[in-house]
């Protein structure tokens, strides 16, 4: 049977066909980006708009990102919206850091992300999630899905950060950091229309008080564990914590820099992999073709005599892996990636102008008419190992590209691919039903009511 005819299309708005006056442009924007992108967006290599408050470039081009991200990556730097939105929370973390700071930070950060040390989160990873999956034994109703991995990403992040250890209550904490990001990761009207940054925005004020009480704690939190490492030495736990403590110095953090990068780490690197499983198991859900070849090849891994250790299941399961990547490309979790080129640039015949807001979206890229057949379906098939050649490095950006490529990519990936092993051999998640996530872009593409799934047990 053709493979394009079973291939299951999930929920994502119509490409709009009309222009957009400037009241709904913002109100969309405030509401759901996602919405906003016309014909051209999925269709043109690059498309150049003049809005009233900022002239913007949509770069879709496969050889335009790379000009933008790679080779002229120097010419550009971060967003003045995203910076404004995000540097009250993340200050000098690695995500919001420009120029000299960031260079430094990321050379003194590259140590606590090599490959050594995440293969030694596997089995933290691995623990978290049986820990976790125990609350589905006994489910009876259904359960929302995108909340469940937000708190199975969010635990295996607190127990790779501190592994545990938080100078406060640990329930309040993470309560915490969801009202932090929920409040201040918007888009403010007033940054789009260019209001000075003394002006408060509505979107940070709610947030304020969470973020006070949250650096708090993170601060408590890195003495205490200073103070443990002063006392016990190497007996500590080697977590993100003791890693980057151990990169305090002159040429390597400064101890405000370890706390924004606390704070930036837990910002990036749990709702972004939370959203990615979400809509694995809902796309997996609704194309059992597909969730059958991927428990087949769960089920016969984990039935070997000698199970490897959890580090190796990233080769190991080829289509699991497939399928995650295919949710990605359809959800990116970070939809897009916004750069402001300090000087005029040109690629081709395309103008760069100083000071336009250039859009690098995985969103447009990964669902272009131009660079993917049958771009709206679910296909893991694209992404398995015979596949994967074809697609261009640059076609595919969940995790960026270039100097500033998400530096936690393989931490993501092996976390997912954990927990969904453990997830998919033990139970079956469905969705009953006619209901349909909606996609919104928030900080990261979430749907808009949740996930709500039946698990229950395969075995
Ligand atoms: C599926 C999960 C994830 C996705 C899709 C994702 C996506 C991204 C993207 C697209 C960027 C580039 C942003 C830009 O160029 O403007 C980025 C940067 C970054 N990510 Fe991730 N991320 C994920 C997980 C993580 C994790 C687990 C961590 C940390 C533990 C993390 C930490 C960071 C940091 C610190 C940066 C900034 C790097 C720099 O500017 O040098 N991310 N991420």
């Amino acid at each position: 049977m053709d493979i394009v005819q079973t291939a299951f299309i999930p929920p994502a708005p119509v490409p709009r066909t009309g222009p957009v006056g400037t009241l709904r442009l913002i109100r969309t924007i405030y509401r759901n980006p996602l919405e906003l992108w016309g014909e051209p967006s999925y269709n043109e290599p690059w498309v150049s708009i003049d809005w009233s408050f900022a002239h913007t470039i949509i770069a879709n081009d496969p050889g335009l990102i790379r000009h933008v991200l790679v080779d002229n990556a120097k010419n550009y730097k971060m967003a003045a919206v995203r910076q404004r939105i995000l540097r009250p929370i993340l200050r000098d973390g690695l995500l919001t850091a420009e120029g000299e700071t960031w260079r430094r930070s990321r050379k003194a950060m590259a140590p606590v992300f090599t490959p050594r040390h995440i293969y030694g989160f596997a089995e933290a990873m691995k623990r978290t999630t049986e820990t976790f999956a125990k609350r589905y034994e006994a489910l009876t109703e259904p359960t929302d899905v995108s909340r469940d991995m937000t708190m199975l990403t969010y635990d295996i992040l607190a127990e790779t950060l501190f592994s545990g250890e938080i100078a406060g209550d640990p329930d309040q904490f993470s309560h915490e950091v969801d009202r932090l990001f929920e409040t201040m990761g918007r888009v403010d009207p007033l940054d789009l229309l260019g209001a000075p940054n003394w002006l408060p925005r509505f979107t940070q004020i709610r947030g304020r008080r969470a973020l006070a009480f949250f650096r708090q704690i993170v601060a408590n939190t890195i003495v205490m564990r200073k103070n443990r490492m002063d006392r016990e030495g190497d007996k500590v736990p080697n977590d993100f914590l003791t890693l980057l403590l151990k990169a305090e110095g002159p040429d390597g953090l400064s101890r405000g820099e370890i706390e924004d990068n606390i704070i930036t780490f837990i910002g990036a690197g749990h709702e972004t992999t939370a959203r990615a499983l979400g809509w694995t198991l809902y796309l997996l859900a609704k194309a059992p073709w597909e969730r059958d070849l991927i428990e087949a090849e769960i089920d016969a891994f984990m039935d070997q005599r000698q199970v490897p250790p959890s580090y190796a299941w990233l080769d190991a399961l080829p289509l699991t892996r497939a399928a995650f990547e295919e949710a990605m490309r359809l959800y990116p979790p970070a939809p897009s990636i916004n750069r402001e080129p300090i000087e005029d640039d040109q690629y081709m015949d395309l103008e760069l102008p100083k000071g336009a807001a250039v859009l690098v979206m995985p969103w447009t890229v990964h669902r272009h008419r131009l660079y993917w057949d049958n771009p709206d379906a679910f296909m893991p098939s694209r992404f398995h190992p015979e596949n994967r050649d074809k697609i261009d490095r640059f076609q595919y950006l969940p995790f960026g590209a270039g100097p500033r490529v998400c530096i936690g990519a393989s931490f993501a990936l092996q976390e997912a691919i954990i927990a969904l092993e453990i997830l998919l051999h033990r139970f079956r998640f469905d969705m009953p039903g006619s209901y349909k996530p909606w996609p919104v872009q928030k900080l990261t593409t979430q749907p808009d009511r949740g996930l709500p799934m039946t698990v229950a047990p395969r075995r």
